[in-house]
């Protein structure tokens, strides 16, 4: 895996912007971080709860943690946005809560964690910036190591937040067999990230189709739901265009009613447990006249041949279902970072956006 940059940890190189570069550095920060053994404490280890804070692409990250938490460490997690939090005066048991934050200084996530410790909680910060408020506020800190973020709009700092968060579901679950295949999987994933920037000219045609829409619909299922909210937060925060993601199978209970020809709908649509369901959705989109860019693997692809869509974007199969995020967030990424350049946005620093939000 080349870095894109060489030596220069902080300039942008030959990247027009931050954003892209902080993009091209993912598949090596999986490659690093994926390996590097993680230390946990012996609070989480034994923990039976699990509350997971943030705000923004942190919280989405969160979100997918949950996925992970539940599903391979069998551990009750709740998520929690730390801007509406402690506002609600929520009452917290016996537990353990993890605050991730890119920055540690997001003043809605470190007031939850402050509350959480009154609350006699045990709480940890997965940070990207150490010493920072939160990291220097928790019982424990954990590092993400994603490197300088400079961008407003998160990009590294997420893929390394669930990168994080996966490896202590890994280290917390006991099918050793499933354990093995996923670790396994991980060793492949940051040359299959890579191979989705090979075919970045075909994100670029989607964006093109995208420029003049109004609305963005996105759609995910399953760990993929989180990340079709992270999707349509990059599209809105960069492109302006109002991007808004949905349970694909929250669309026939209102978000039906918004389908067009003019709204164009983005559909992650993975080979995992729910794909059938994912693609009578599909249909459903599609017989409305709605128009349908679909992103999935490998697997995926071979089975929709036919589906009469606008495009479909295809990313190597991974080993496990756990993985896809990493493939489709990024292919998101890029569509929302090509979407943008074509309007002429300001990428790195987006109108009326802050990289880290210090006021409640
Ligand atoms: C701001 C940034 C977002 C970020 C959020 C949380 O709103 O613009 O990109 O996701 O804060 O930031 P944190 O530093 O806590 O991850």
């Amino acid at each position: 895996i080349l870095h894109p940059l060489g030596k220069d940890a902080l300039g942008r190189g030959e990247f027009a912007h931050y954003m892209l570069k902080e993009m091209y550095e993912q598949p090596e920060i999986v490659l690093k971080e994926g390996s590097r053994h993680l230390d946990i404490p012996e609070e989480l280890t034994h923990a039976l709860h699990i509350t997971l804070i943030g705000c923004g692409s942190a919280f989405y990250a969160a979100w997918g943690g949950k996925y992970y938490l539940e599903h391979l460490a069998h551990r009750k997690a709740t998520l929690e946005l730390a801007s509406e939090f402690h506002y609600r005066n929520p009452i917290v048991q016996e537990g353990v809560t993890i605050a991730v934050s890119q920055s540690g200084e997001t003043a809605d996530t470190l007031k939850a964690i402050q509350y959480m410790e009154q609350k006699g909680q045990y709480t940890i910060g997965m940070v990207n910036v150490p010493y920072s408020s939160i990291a220097r506020q928790v019982n424990y800190e954990i590092l993400t190591n994603a490197g300088p973020e400079i961008g407003v709009a998160s990009t590294k700092a997420f893929t390394a937040q669930l990168l994080c968060l996966l490896k202590i579901s890994i280290s917390l679950m006991k099918d050793s067999a499933r354990k093995e295949k996923i670790l396994n999987g991980l060793k492949q994933l940051p040359l299959d990230m890579q191979k989705i920037f090979f075919k970045v000219s075909q994100l670029q045609d989607i964006a093109q189709h995208l420029v003049h829409a109004k609305g963005i619909i996105f759609l995910g299922r399953g760990i993929s739901y989180p990340v079709a909210l992270e999707g349509a937060l990059k599209m809105s925060e960069l492109s302006y265009i109002f991007g808004q993601g949905f349970a694909a199978g929250e669309l026939k209970h209102g978000p039906l009613a918004l389908i067009d020809a003019t709204t164009p709908v983005i559909v992650l649509a993975p080979m995992d447990q729910f794909f059938e369901k994912t693609v009578s959705n599909i249909y459903e989109v599609c017989a409305r006249e709605g128009k349908v860019f679909i992103v999935t693997d490998e697997a995926g692809a071979s089975q929709l041949a036919g589906v009469p869509v606008q495009d479909i974007f295809v990313y190597p199969s991974p080993a496990t279902w756990e993985l896809h995020p990493f493939l489709s967030a990024l292919s998101l990424q890029l569509i929302a970072y090509y979407t943008a350049l074509h309007k002429g946005c300001s990428i790195d620093q987006p109108r009326n956006l802050a990289k880290s939000v210090t006021v409640e």
